[in-house]
Formats: structure tokens, sequence, C-alpha cells
């Protein structure tokens, strides 16, 4: 067993915002491995290389160096390139999905994850943390929310941030996401065995890291 929380869930169900928070309380790194495969789609773009040129998206994802500096915020870097901000764009994310289905690619980001994750008094966050990168983490968590609970807290979040934001366009695109994440052939978006499932749609941000947390501390009583 490893002392670490994997949360995994769906586009926009609040995984980062959660699991940044419960980091922050227990004193545990906060590990986004979606921010790694964000990295390797901005890498895509900016090589100019064809996203769908399998061979070649899974290169540049074995030839990049991605590290993360804990802080508030905390930053990512790509080839030593701070790219915090660049990352958040909804068409990288967009990419980061496409790419993301490819195998090598996988591979080359759960190999760095599984160390980043290895030592433990980690939070990690994504699609397959609780399934592939740390199946044998202290607690799992499925966080999730209704599709148009996550679109409404999508716009008000690109809102906040200054960018445009149609409730239906942004809907459409998470339904979307959410089929190719569940769908993929390799390491698909799924409910581990044992991970406790959390419908966040009526709960407030503080009352799921508290959940989450009564969760760690419980799955530590019942060894
Ligand atoms: O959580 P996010 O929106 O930053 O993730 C962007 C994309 O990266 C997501 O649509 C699918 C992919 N991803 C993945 O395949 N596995 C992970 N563990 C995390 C993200």
């Amino acid at each position: 067993m490893i002392d670490a929380i994997a949360i995994d869930g769906p586009a926009g169900a609040g995984k980062s915002t959660v699991a940044r928070a419960v980091a922050r309380k227990l004193g545990f790194t906060f590990l986004d491995t979606g921010a790694m495969y964000r990295c390797a789609a901005l890498a895509v773009v900016r090589r100019g290389v064809d996203a769908k040129d399998e061979a070649a998206v899974t290169k540049i994802a074995e030839q990049i160096a991605i590290h993360f500096e804990q802080g508030e915020p905390q930053k990512v870097f790509l080839d030593e390139d701070d790219v915090t901000t660049e990352i958040r764009l909804e068409r990288i994310g967009d990419l980061a999905s496409r790419v993301s289905v490819f195998r090598g690619v996988r591979m080359a980001m759960v190999r760095l994850q599984k160390v980043l994750a290895g030592g433990g008094r980690v939070v990690m966050e994504g699609r397959d943390t609780t399934t592939v990168v740390c199946p044998d983490a202290r607690l799992k968590v499925f966080l999730t929310a209704s599709a148009d609970e996550r679109a409404r807290r999508r716009v008000l979040e690109l809102q906040a941030r200054g960018e445009d934001a149609d409730f239906q366009t942004i809907r459409a695109e998470i339904v979307e996401r959410d089929k190719r994440d569940s769908s993929r052939e390799h390491s698909p978006l799924m409910i581990a065995p044992g991970a406790v499932v959390i419908e966040t749609d009526e709960m407030s941000v503080n009352d799921v890291v508290d959940r989450v947390i009564e969760a760690y501390y419980a799955e530590g009583k019942s060894e």
C-alpha cells in the first residue's frame, strides 16, 4: 500500500481543486497527471507535428522533460519553460485528450508518474491514477458530477479568466471528451475496484474536501 490519495473522474468534476486542497491540508505533494498530458499536447503543437501521427507524437512524449515546482500556484515546466498558463487553454486540453489515447504516450507519462507517486504522501488526480498509476493507493476516489453541472463550473472558470464561454458548446465538448476518455482502448476512465464514489452536484468544494479526508483516515483504520 502506498500512503497516497488517487482521485479520478471526468473533465470538470473538480478533481484539481479538490486534490490541491486535500494536499494542502494533509501537507502532501499534489500531482496533476492531466498537466503532463497537456505538456505532451503543447509540445506536439510547438514542434508542428501532426497530432494523429502516433509514432511522432509518442517520440515527443518520450523526449520531453516535465517537472513541477510546488507552491501556490504549483508551476509546470516543459523543457525548462514555464507553461503553467498555456497548458490550461481549452484547445490544449482537447488535444491532450486526443494524444492520450496513444499507448506509447501513456507509457511515457505513467513511468514518470509512478516515480513521482512512489514515495507516498501524494495526492494525485487524473483518469487512471486509481487503476494504473497507483492502484495500491491508501484511498482511491472516483469524483464525478453531471455534465450540466460540470459545464456550468467550466463556464464560470473560463469567464473568471476573461475567456469566451458558451454553455452549450462547452457542454458538448465535455460530453465528447468523456466519451473519448472512457471508451479508449488503453487505460480508459473507469471506477477502480475499492474506489469511493463521490457525486458532487449538490456539494461545495469544502464538503468534498472534508469527505475525501474523512475517507482517507477511515481507510487507515480499516487496515
Ligand atoms: O484533467 P485534464 O483536463 O487536465 O486532462 C486533460 C486530458 O488528459 C484528459 O482529457 C485525458 C488526459 N488524461 C489522461 O488520459 N490520463 C490522466 N491520468 C490525466 C489526463
